[in-house]
């Protein structure tokens, strides 16, 4: 059995996934594939990362707790999982922010599941893959990754209400204009305790302000908290999901200098009051600015990774070629570009 699943590019609404916000993300055309086979012993070997010998299915602290993860899940579920031999591989790089962790469990989540014929719906997937990542690998994350892996369609962005677990499909209406993705080369690693920690803080603010959900409180409410970080990393939230409503707006009416704009604001926020950016993140963006690029901002989780950008290939191109320069100059480490396109979400191998 062999399932492909995607990774994906969120286009604005970036840490208010598990603050009921708003998200925008659309599945790219890089993807990782994984088959799995019955076998006598477990085995999960990965063309980047080698193999790992398992004797049960219990965390090893290594990257196969990604998968170890999915199949605890899906054994928390009644069901009994036997020895298997996993296989995989892919063209969606890992640490640039493009959410590989989510592709290879849905993946796994979903050829489990078609290979003992588990039947399980494409909520469950989400939902398995989610708590793989929050019980096995332990980062609190949220469910855009995961959902737009499974959801993901050609030619689409999901705009994903994560506190009712639905989506919308906003067409990625951008006539002569490209999404591109620029690897700063800093390795993010969210399992650091940054990313559990703005989790926490979120969290703690809304307690101060009395509120279940970040969906009741209003901008004004935010001068109630004394805190300054705390008051910070709250306005980060009322304000993406504001900005995420209306780029899901401007993308349906194909305003791309407007949504170009709210990409800056948003890394702004994220680099000012979240602070998820990082120096070479915050470089990269400052440059596309000053060179008239359309819009720019980090992008995943944060701490390094990759940055957006939003304009006509050719001029990325073009900006592109001066910056690398800069940057190789400033930081000793060498820029990639990535052109991506939308893509569909998981599935069989010939589908
Ligand atoms: C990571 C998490 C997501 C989301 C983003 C930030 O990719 O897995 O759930 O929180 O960071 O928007």
């Amino acid at each position: 059995m062999i399932v492909s699943s995607p990774g994906r590019i969120n286009i604005i609404g970036e840490h208010v996934d598990y603050n009921d916000g708003f998200v925008l993300p659309f599945a790219i055309n890089k993807r990782i594939w994984v088959e799995v086979v019955r076998s006598s012993f477990f085995e999960v070997n990965s063309e980047a990362y080698g193999t790992v010998k398992i004797k049960s299915i219990e965390k090893t602290s290594t990257w196969a707790d990604y998968i170890l993860g999915v199949l605890n899940e899906i054994e928390q579920r009644g069901f009994k999982v036997p020895p298997l031999k996993i296989k995989i591989w892919g063209d969606l790089p890992s640490g640039m922010g493009l959410s590989s962790s989510a592709a290879l469990e849905t993946a796994t989540a979903f050829a489990v599941s078609e290979l003992l014929s588990l039947n399980l719906d494409k909520s469950a997937v989400v939902e398995i893959a989610v708590r793989a990542e929050r019980n096995f690998v332990g980062v609190q994350c949220g469910i855009m990754d995961q959902y737009t892996a499974v959801f993901g369609e050609k030619g689409q962005a999901l705009l994903i209400d994560t506190m009712k677990i639905t989506h919308e499909l906003i067409p990625l209406n951008m006539g002569n204009y490209i999404f591109a993705v620029v690897d700063s080369g800093v390795k993010h690693s969210l399992a650091s305790g940054e990313y559990n920690k703005r989790r926490a803080e979120t969290q703690e603010a809304l307690k101060i302000l009395g509120k279940s959900s970040y969906r009741d409180v209003k901008r004004t409410d935010i001068d109630r908290i004394q805190d300054p970080v705390l008051k910070k990393r709250a306005s980060h939230v009322i304000d993406e999901i504001e900005r995420t409503v209306k780029a899901a707006d401007y993308l349906k009416s194909g305003e791309m200098s407007l949504l170009g704009e709210l990409l800056y604001k948003s890394h702004e926020s994220l680099s000012k009051l979240y602070e998820v950016s990082c120096e070479e993140t915050d470089f990269i963006v400052e440059f596309l600015r000053n060179n008239g690029i359309t819009g720019a901002r980090i992008i995943g989780g944060g701490f390094g990774g990759s940055v957006l950008i939003l304009d006509e290939k050719e001029r990325v191109k073009r900006v592109f070629e001066e910056m690398k320069q800069k940057y190789s100059n400033r930081f000793r480490a060498q820029l990639k570009l990535l052109f991506v396109e939308s893509s569909s979400g998981v599935r069989k191998e010939g589908d």
